[in-house]
């Protein structure tokens, strides 16, 4: 019997560039995606997944992420006073359900850099989530994965395919296929050329990693980017280790880019009912 899947860690201490000037003083987890910040995504989908300890490496500037899941005793009150309970429910509904556990990532040096803060308060495997990676499926993905792991043991990471030019943008894996679906990794490389990229099956924001990995990030040095990447650590790990990827079910969003945020956002509105009505109308009238 495997031992139940039950931290995530959240890595929250990256800057969001890409989304300046907004993030110079909102964390990019903090971004909304309709009326939800990414994070609660993330969380959400851990919870579901069984998970009840959530660790976040965070960093400097990022005191509104913890501060989402405290308790907000003064608007508490105000609603309560306006009878408006339902209104803070959603973000209290994870707090309650689960630990929260934050650490600091003192310099930002890269995805490998910030998991490894977390080994003092882990020694079982663990999932990772990447905020930035939202994705919609009727099964969480860190379910499916869980699930790849109950039955054959290992790590797990999320793959899809991508278009073979866009491979500098992802960790890319050479794999082994077993039934489709799930992949028997070999190697990975982070963010190569597409000449240089050994398949189109890209690394998604989803892991599932041995405690084992502890040992290889402490072994690599800077890669791409110049930063310590989880990808050459998961790569080591690979090599003594099945690591296995797993082609999910469910549409995956890049709220990490404008078009991806902006993608999700109206998807995840098309599923509304009173959004839905105003996006079409919108659509009709102004395009
Ligand atoms: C990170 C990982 C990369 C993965 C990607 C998925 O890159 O390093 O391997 O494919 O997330 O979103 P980032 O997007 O943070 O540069």
């Amino acid at each position: 019997m495997r031992k139940k899947i039950t931290k995530a860690v959240f890595p929250v201490g990256g800057f969001g560039t890409r989304f300046l000037p907004a993030t110079k003083s909102v964390p990019k987890e903090m971004l909304t995606l309709i009326d939800k910040p990414l994070i609660h995504y993330g969380v959400e989908e851990a919870i579901k997944s069984g998970m009840d300890k959530m660790i976040l490496i965070t960093g400097r500037g990022k005191g509104a992420v913890s501060d989402y899941f405290d308790h907000s005793y003064e608007l508490e009150s105000l609603l309560r006073f306006k009878h408006k309970e339902e209104l803070i429910a959603d973000s209290n509904r994870l707090s309650d359900n689960a630990t929260f556990i934050y650490i600091r990532q003192r310099n930002p040096l890269g995805l490998g850099h910030a998991i490894m803060r977390a080994e003092p308060v882990i020694d079982e495997p663990f999932a990772v989530v990447l905020t930035d990676d939202v994705i919609d499926s009727e099964i969480p993905v860190l379910k499916q994965m869980a699930d790849v792991y109950e039955n054959y043991g290992g790590s797990v990471v999320a793959i899809m395919e991508v278009d073979k030019s866009q491979t500098s943008k992802y960790g890319v894996v050479e794999a082994e296929s077993q039934d489709g679906k799930i992949y028997k990794i070999n190697r990975l490389v982070e963010k190569p050329e597409p000449e240089k990229a050994p398949s189109n099956l890209a690394v998604v924001g989803r892991y599932i990693l041995s405690d084992a990995i502890f040992k290889y990030l402490k072994q690599i040095r800077p890669g791409a980017g110049g930063e310590i990447q989880l990808t050459d650590a998961i790569n080591l790990l690979a090599q003594d280790e099945p690591v296995y990827g797993l082609k999910f079910s469910g549409k995956r969003y890049d709220c990490g880019s404008k078009a991806g945020m902006l993608e999700a956002t109206i998807a995840f509105a098309m599923k509304d009912d009173v959004l839905k009505r105003s996006i079409k109308k919108m659509c009709k009238n102004r395009f």
